[in-house]
């Protein structure tokens, strides 16, 4: 590929985890570090394109004043920030890990220790890349990722079609050097073509370029 492949494009990355309160001082969350997504904010950036990331709140030392950066908590804020953006871009690519659920209520005051168990009512998430997904334009690319743990290939593909993606990215925790906060990935990329491929454990920055390389196989031509 050449250095400018991706000149003039405009890219969409949701990263990182999403955090859901159950009071002010706690909250629900996954151990997405936002690896994967950052290595993918990096190469589309050397590639041309330009970048708008939304990331759920992470700890890697990264320079956000390269990229259009939108931090935020939530899933409903991710949502909110990402669907704001997503009719002027490119290419929208769904790295992060949402949580599914969440409190069915922020407590106003910190939950205080008792004597009794406590259970928590959780309420679906808005699925953000589902919502987009209706909401794709002509000319316009959707890149997903699905994490599994078991059926893996039958699940990624079968949140390929329900998501509306042109392709899907499969990492496995069943496979070791792959998935949450590793710098190493080991995937598989199925597009809606049909076409597919597979990765031996790889940096994510290589990993990165691999899903790169394969976005331009899409037939719409991006
Ligand atoms: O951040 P790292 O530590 O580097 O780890 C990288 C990663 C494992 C988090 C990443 O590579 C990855 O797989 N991200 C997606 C994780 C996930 O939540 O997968 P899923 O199978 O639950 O979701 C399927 C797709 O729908 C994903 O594109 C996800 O971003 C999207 N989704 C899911 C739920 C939801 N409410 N909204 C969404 O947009």
């Amino acid at each position: 590929h050449t250095q400018s492949d991706y000149q003039n494009k405009k890219v969409l990355i949701t990263m990182g985890p999403t955090q859901e309160a159950m009071d002010p001082v706690r909250f629900i969350s996954n151990h997405s570090s936002g690896k994967m997504g950052y290595a993918l904010a990096k190469a589309f950036q050397a590639r041309g394109a330009e970048v708008y990331v939304i990331s759920g709140p992470i700890s890697l030392n990264v320079d956000k004043s390269e990229f259009h950066w939108t931090d935020v908590k939530s899933a409903k804020e991710m949502y909110h920030a990402a669907h704001k953006l997503h009719g002027l871009m490119d290419i929208c690519v769904f790295a992060a890990a949402v949580a599914d659920y969440a409190p069915a209520e922020v407590a106003p005051e910190k939950i205080k220790k008792s004597e009794a168990d406590l259970s928590l009512k959780m309420v679906k998430n808005v699925d953000i890349a589902f919502e987009l997904g209706k909401l794709k334009h002509p000319g316009q690319l959707h890149v997903g990722f699905a994490l599994e743990t078991q059926n893996e290939s039958e699940n990624a593909k079968a949140k390929l079609d329900k998501k509306n993606f042109d392709l899907i990215v499969l990492n496995s925790m069943r496979e070791t050097g792959a998935g949450f906060k590793v710098d190493t990935n080991k995937v598989h990329i199925y597009q809606s073509s049909g076409h597919s491929v597979s990765s031996e454990v790889d940096t994510k920055a290589k990993i990165a370029e691999l899903i790169l390389d394969q976005i331009k196989l899409v037939p719409i031509g991006v």
